[in-house]
């Protein structure tokens, strides 16, 4: 059983809370916004040394990877189509590639081309499967890199990405243009109105009463959101009216880790505090753990192969959009 760790705790450990923060701004001052996702980014991909879990500082995968192998054969047939958008460096699909058929071509569209490289020579290793297009670009611009026709990819997969889309409604349907019938669109993103990273920008913004005109990271969040409620089928039946889809939506306990308290508060800025430049975030992070550590679960494990991590909530939702049949 996960040990809770409550106010009193918290407030008896106040100095490892500061010594943490301190660890984590000296870190991450004086490097720009880049670096600093990179070293938030690197606490989640951490692998286990045993090769028990993909990524200790998450488990986000361990949510949706067992329904996305459910669905692939009911939607992939032999030489089908699969379409991984902001996939990476395939190691999510490695998870799902013994469940695609034969003969199925796998595009990728991701901005990162060291990634590309190395999810294009992972494809290599499965003779299952053959590469279709590699486009190193961005989702919104990905019309001129020659992208799938519409109606021809059977499973599209948009898994922890829509962050990046300026529009997230719209770039759901665009997505769903590919769809062939029969197909499916599997989308995932964090929870952030209850997970800890939303959290911890809210308590940012608290602290410096906003970021001023222009920037608004709660508008978007409440966007993005929005979609795994109600707002998707309006969006779908405009753009697309003589296609039916079937939407089900998923909402997942998921959870981030870290070995130290100092790798939690790093973890804060690998969602929208990202854009936020400067280490005063941190402080706000090291606020909300400290000061109301039941709002975001904080606990250490003790058992399984995160025994004695910290960790905290961050749930997900999991989406998945089938179009139907002919
Ligand atoms: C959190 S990772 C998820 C990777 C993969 N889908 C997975 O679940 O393992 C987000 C990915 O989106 C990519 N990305 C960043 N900006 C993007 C954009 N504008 N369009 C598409 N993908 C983007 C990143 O390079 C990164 O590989």
């Amino acid at each position: 059983m996960p040990i809770p760790i409550d106010r009193s705790r918290t407030r008896a450990m106040r100095g490892r809370f500061d010594e943490a923060l301190t660890l984590v701004t000296n870190e991450f001052a004086g490097l720009d916004g880049d670096r600093q996702y990179r070293n938030a980014f690197a606490r989640l991909l951490k692998p286990d040394p045993l090769e028990r879990v993909v990524m200790l500082g998450t488990d986000q995968r361990d949510h949706f990877v067992p329904a996305l192998r459910a669905l692939v054969p009911t939607v992939v047939p032999p030489g089908g189509r699969v379409l991984d958008l902001g996939g990476g460096d395939g190691r999510t699909f490695a998870l799902i590639a013994d469940r695609i058929p034969r003969g199925t071509q796998v595009s990728i569209l991701e901005p990162n081309a060291g990634y590309v490289d190395d999810y294009l020579s992972y494809l290599q290793t499965q003779p299952h499967l053959a590469a279709g297009r590699a486009m190193v670009t961005g989702f919104d611009a990905m019309d001129a890199a020659a992208p799938p026709d519409d109606s021809t990819v059977h499973l599209v997969l948009a898994l922890h990405m829509l962050y990046f889309l300026a529009d997230p409604g719209a770039g759901l349907v665009r997505m769903a243009r590919f769809l062939a019938p029969g197909g499916a669109l599997c989308v995932v993103v964090a929870d952030e109105t209850n997970g800890y990273t939303g959290r911890s920008l809210r308590a940012f913004l608290d602290s410096v009463g906003g970021l001023g005109p222009g920037a608004d990271p709660l508008a978007s969040i409440a966007r993005r959101e929005a979609l795994f409620g109600d707002t998707l089928p309006g969006l779908l039946s405009t753009a697309l009216p003589d296609r039916r889809f079937e939407v089900e939506t998923h909402h997942q306990p998921s959870r981030l880790y870290g070995h130290t308290l100092a790798d939690l508060i790093a973890l804060s800025t690998i969602a929208e505090l990202a854009d936020v430049p400067g280490t005063d975030k941190f402080a706000a992070a090291r606020d909300l753990l400290r000061d109301t550590p039941e709002a975001v679960d904080l606990r250490i494990e003790d058992d399984g192969p995160r025994k004695g991590m910290w960790s905290v909530s961050q749930p997900q939702f999991l989406m998945i959009l089938r179009r139907a049949g002919l």
